[in-house]
């Protein structure tokens, strides 16, 4: 049999993960979007209030040993401390985020589901660059409101190619990599969910 001349190129996890969740993170784009979040500071903390409880939620996976055994040290992504100086830099004391946060559960998830929540909130600091910017024209920035949406320390996109780097060298079975997948899609969904609650829409 003659041997065919073009090899097939086999998708890594992250690229996996990307075009698993385009769809859903299209649309939530578009719906955040359409809540007008950099219009005001007033729409900008229902923006805050959805982060808020994002990166509540994920912060334990970042010190997770079952998720450091696969991923290593990770905790440096982690931007809850970050977010909470961004409500509190917008009036929102710890007392009311503490309310906001009294009706998430947390989360029980594999390490594998794990790997896709993270993929998730990591990949939105990448995306975030487009929001800073967008944030400035309202007068915030890493001093006041918008620190979370500042890049990573070693640099946005140093920093994200490293995660997807460390996605991709997992030695994961196809039932784990349907864990990772389901789990960034919980996350998308989870944020969804958050959008709808602080966000309305403003058409
Ligand atoms: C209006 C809101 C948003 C906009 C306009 C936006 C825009 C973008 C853009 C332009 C990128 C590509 C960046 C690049 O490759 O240089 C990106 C990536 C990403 N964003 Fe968003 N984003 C938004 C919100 C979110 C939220 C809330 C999440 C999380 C729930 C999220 C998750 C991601 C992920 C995971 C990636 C990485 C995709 C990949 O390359 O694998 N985004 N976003």
């Amino acid at each position: 049999m003659e041997a065919s001349l073009t090899t097939e190129k086999t998708e890594t996890l992250a690229e996996q993960l990307k075009r698993q969740t385009t769809t859903v993170h299209e649309s939530l784009d578009k719906r955040i979007i359409r809540a007008r979040p950099f219009d005001s500071e007033q729409n900008y903390l229902g923006f805050l209030k959805m982060q808020l409880c994002f990166h509540w939620l994920v912060r334990p996976l970042f010190n997770d040993p079952n998720v450091a055994a696969l991923m290593g040290n990770i905790s440096h992504g982690c931007r809850f401390d970050q977010v909470v100086q961004d409500c509190l830099d917008l009036n929102l004391n710890v007392e009311q985020q503490q309310q906001l946060l009294a009706s998430v559960l947390p989360l029980k998830v594999t390490a594998a589901e794990a790997v896709g929540w993270i993929y998730t909130i990591e990949g939105s600091n990448i995306g975030g660059a487009f929001l800073f910017k967008m944030a400035k024209q309202i007068g915030l920035n890493e001093d006041r409101g918008a620190l979370h949406l500042a890049g990573h320390i070693d640099g946005r996109a140093k920093h994200w190619r490293e995660v997807k780097q460390c996605i991709n060298q997992l030695d994961l079975n196809s039932a784990e990599q349907q864990q990772m997948i389901a789990g960034a899609r919980d996350a998308f969904s989870f944020v969804r969910h958050k959008v709808e609650e602080f966000l309305p829409a403003c058409d």
